[in-house]
């Protein structure tokens, strides 16, 4: 046990098998929550919860696909039965289409969106009730910064964009529910599919446009939601918060002075060398 930030609470994470939804189960678990953890990888998501509790932690796995409906209200279910109720929800479960308008199939569109945005609507619409009746909570929505900026994966970027506005609705919605629902935004983040994914030179072409000049890690990540499911959050809805090591901030500006730095530099070797 860490700080007991959740003690008491039931936390549902979506797309807990791998990457940052792992990390947040055992986080979440070792902050004194319970955890269910969702997923359509079966044996993933076993594994995360079977390690949770030889930790000591509570954690149980249901598999659900976020775009099923009936699953969603199994997976409350499931929550009810085995810990007693839901207090957060962490969207987190995504997938990308790498393509751009030009060529992406239109299946490959309309699954994108569906996993990224329809899922996050109907995980709100059936959990909200839920934590409703525990008298309010919190949902997270993971976004990204394809969520606040251009990104060549069209559907995805659109589903992140949506998924930013669709929070700032639900925050207004459920307000009188006393739920809070908030957005969060990661750059890149090493130690998931996402990353291991990408095409060759993306990782380190990345890397060089941070200011920070790295990358993220789930455990980073799931600091950011564990404050916001968190009471110490209590005064934060409709919020987005970016961690991206200052990318949304003013990757442009910095890498033009990086490149105003070199040009004078190239500058003054040519003006020495003759
Ligand atoms: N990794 C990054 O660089 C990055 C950057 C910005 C945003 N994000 C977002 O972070 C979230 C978590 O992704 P990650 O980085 O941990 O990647 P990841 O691929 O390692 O984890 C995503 C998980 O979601 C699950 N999943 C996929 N489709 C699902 C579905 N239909 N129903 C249920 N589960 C499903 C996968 O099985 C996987 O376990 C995603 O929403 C992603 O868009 C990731």
């Amino acid at each position: 046990m860490e700080n007991g930030r959740l003690q008491g609470k039931v936390a549902l994470i979506t797309g807990g098998a791998g990457g940052q939804g792992r990390v947040e189960a055992e986080l979440f678990a070792r902050e004194g929550g319970a955890v269910l953890v969702t997923d359509i990888d079966a044996a993933g998501g076993e594994a995360v919860c079977a390690a949770v509790r030889a930790a000591g932690g509570r954690a149980q796995f249901q598999r659900h696909d976020v775009c099923d409906p009936a699953g969603w209200q199994a997976c409350v279910a499931a929550a009810q039965a085995a810990f007693g109720g839901l207090d957060v929800l962490i969207n987190n479960a995504g997938t990308i289409s790498r393509h751009g308008i030009a060529t992406i199939p239109l299946d490959s569109w309309n699954r994108t969106l569906e996993v990224n945005l329809t899922g996050v609507m109907l995980g709100m619409q059936i959990c909200a009730p839920a934590m409703r009746a525990r008298g309010g909570g919190s949902i997270v929505n993971v976004s990204s910064i394809a969520g606040m900026g251009a990104h060549y994966d069209a559907a995805y970027c659109a589903s992140k964009w949506a998924v930013r506005g669709l929070t700032k609705t639900a925050a207004i919605e459920f307000v009188d529910w006393g739920i809070r629902v908030n957005s969060i935004h990661p750059g890149q983040i090493v130690e998931t599919s996402f990353f291991r994914d990408g095409a060759p030179g993306h990782a380190e072409s990345a890397r060089r446009a941070i200011p920070m000049q790295r990358q993220g890690t789930p455990l980073e990540c799931a600091y950011l939601a564990l404050f916001l499911a968190s009471d110490e959050a209590s005064f934060i809805t409709g919020a987005e918060i970016a961690i991206d090591g200052g990318f949304t901030a003013g990757a442009a500006i910095w890498m033009r002075s990086r490149m105003r730095d070199e040009l004078a530099a190239a500058e003054r070797a040519g003006a020495a060398a003759g």
